[in-house]
């Protein structure tokens, strides 16, 4: 199957100068190349260009940069779903968060039509549960899951397109959640991965059970993964650092594991800064998180021991 680059220079989620360069360093990095040696096809789109910016405004005055966010997310919405129905695997190169808005609204009009249910899986320190109602920040990259869940909120956001319930939302990772965050998640039956319970039971546990749900109901796989997910000792170039996050072994396991699944449909690649990062290797690591993801392995055998 056709892996599909989409470059997503989107900044306007945050306030801290840099995505839009994320695209390039991915590009730097090898990522076609890393695929290639895998055996996939691969094709690089180039870069998506914003929408003709609306005019609309929210009622909260902290909200940045709205007409922009809405601008990039109906034009990665289609660009997602264009692939999609091409019958590609889209991935997207971010771009801030904030770029979740479009491409999983994509993917889930493309599942709508096909009868789908879609399922998000969300590797992240962050919930990004705010609504721009309730965000403090005005970052709205803090909003894509709450607006995939169908939060309110959104006015000025086109109408997200079939709503996942919250038993197709797993959150992974976490361990930055805000008050109003913290409030909307108690009502809403999300599985929450924080980084207590990776710690406590691992990673294969909570990620086989979540993935097991996707195969039972012939689900389709979104997988968003923000940088930040990493401990920032292994992932630097990220405007969103939060200590304690997965280490390099944990993240290429679930990325090996997802690939054994084969039930990713999509993937976002999110939240690289590389102004702010060490000789390229937040970005290298990133490409060989999505190598491993795609089938790169020591082994495809059942390794012996001697025990
Ligand atoms: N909760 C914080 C906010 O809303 C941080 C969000 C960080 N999100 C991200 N995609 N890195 O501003
Ligand atoms: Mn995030
Ligand atoms: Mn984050
Ligand atoms: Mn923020």
């Amino acid at each position: 199957q056709e892996k599909i680059l989409i470059g997503a220079p989107v900044d306007s989620g945050q306030r801290q100068p840099g995505c839009l360069m994320g695209p390039a360093a991915y590009r730097v990095a090898g990522i076609a190349r890393a695929l290639q040696d895998l055996g996939h096809p691969v094709s690089d789109r180039g870069d998506v260009a914003m929408d003709p910016l609306p005019e609309v405004r929210s009622e909260n005055p902290a909200i940045d940069q709205l007409p922009q966010t809405v601008a990039w997310t109906a034009a990665l919405s289609r660009a997602v779903e264009a692939v999609l129905k091409d019958g590609g695997m889209p991935i997207t190169l971010g771009g801030d968060h904030s770029l979740a808005l479009g491409t999983v609204a994509g993917a889930a009009k493309y599942a709508d039509e096909q009868g789908r249910p879609l399922f998000l899986l969300w590797l992240d320190a962050h919930s990004d549960f705010h609504t721009p109602r309730t965000t403090t920040s005005g970052n709205l990259h803090g909003t894509p899951v709450a607006y995939i869940a169908g939060r309110d909120g959104f006015e000025a956001f086109p109408a997200f397109p079939a709503p996942l319930p919250a038993e197709r939302i797993c959150l992974f990772g976490i361990r930055s959640v805000d008050p109003a965050e913290h409030a909307a998640l108690q009502q809403h039956d999300i599985a929450i991965n924080d980084m207590r319970v990776l710690d406590e039971q691992g990673i294969v546990a909570p990620l086989t059970a979540f993935l097991n749900r996707v195969a039972e109901a012939g689900g389709m796989l979104h997988v968003s993964l923000d940088v930040d997910f990493l401990d920032p000792s292994i992932a630097p170039a990220v405007g969103t650092t939060v200590p304690g996050g997965t280490t390099f072994r944990e993240a290429h396991l679930v990325m090996e594991r997802l690939c054994d699944s084969g039930l990713v449909t999509s993937l976002d690649l999110v939240e690289l800064n590389p102004f702010l990062d060490e000789r390229g290797r937040t970005a290298k690591l990133m490409v060989d998180l999505v190598a491993s993801l795609m089938g790169r392995k020591v082994f495809d055998r059942p390794t012996r021991s001697y025990s």
